[in-house]
């Protein structure tokens, strides 16, 4: 399977909102049943080019179309004496997962943290039982620094 990770791009908005509520995604992301398309469109048009770098997982079908198959994000800390500070999250569409876009993702947030922006952390958040995101972070080098409690409500 070709896996092409390119910038985010206007447009990309209906796909991004297909995976956050797909499940299969949705249960280990912090989005919500009623998210809009609108939302996350502007949610592109609003990203800080400075700050805010999101890259777009796409593979190709019979016809040569794009098919979205994951999203990843790295967010400069604002805050100048956390400016060495980024925030990363990423999603692969439910059909793709295990196969190595996480992967993909991850070696394209890391080489913009790290020989583009200069960084010298990545943080993240993840659900204690998503056995899959955390192998993929250990296997970049993630070590876990705390256990949060009451952290994000999920399904009730
Ligand atoms: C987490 C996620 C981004 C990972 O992307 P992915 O494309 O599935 O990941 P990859 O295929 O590149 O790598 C997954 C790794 O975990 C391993 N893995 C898969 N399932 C696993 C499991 N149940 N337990 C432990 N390891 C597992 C794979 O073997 C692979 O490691 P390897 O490359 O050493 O073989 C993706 O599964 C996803 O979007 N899940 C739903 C949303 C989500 O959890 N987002 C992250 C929120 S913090």
């Amino acid at each position: 399977m070709e896996i092409v990770i390119r910038p985010v791009r206007p447009g990309d908005g209906k796909g991004i909102n297909e995976l956050r509520r797909m499940p299969g995604v949705f249960e280990n992301i912090l989005g919500i049943p009623s998210e809009r398309e609108a939302r996350n469109e502007a949610g592109i048009a609003a990203l800080d080019h400075a700050t805010q770098h999101n890259f777009t997982a796409v593979t190709y079908n019979e016809q040569g179309e794009e098919i979205m198959i994951g999203y990843g994000s790295l967010t400069i800390e604002s805050n100048p004496r956390r400016r060495h500070c980024g925030g990363i999250g990423m999603m692969v569409h439910r059909d793709y997962q295990g196969r190595g876009v996480g992967t993909k993702l991850m070696e394209a947030l890391i080489g913009m943290a790290d020989n583009w922006l200069m960084l010298v952390r990545l943080e993240l958040d993840v659900f204690a039982d998503n056995a899959r995101a955390i192998a993929l972070y250990k296997k970049f080098g993630f070590v876990e620094e705390g256990l949060k409690r009451a952290e994000a409500i999920r399904n009730g």
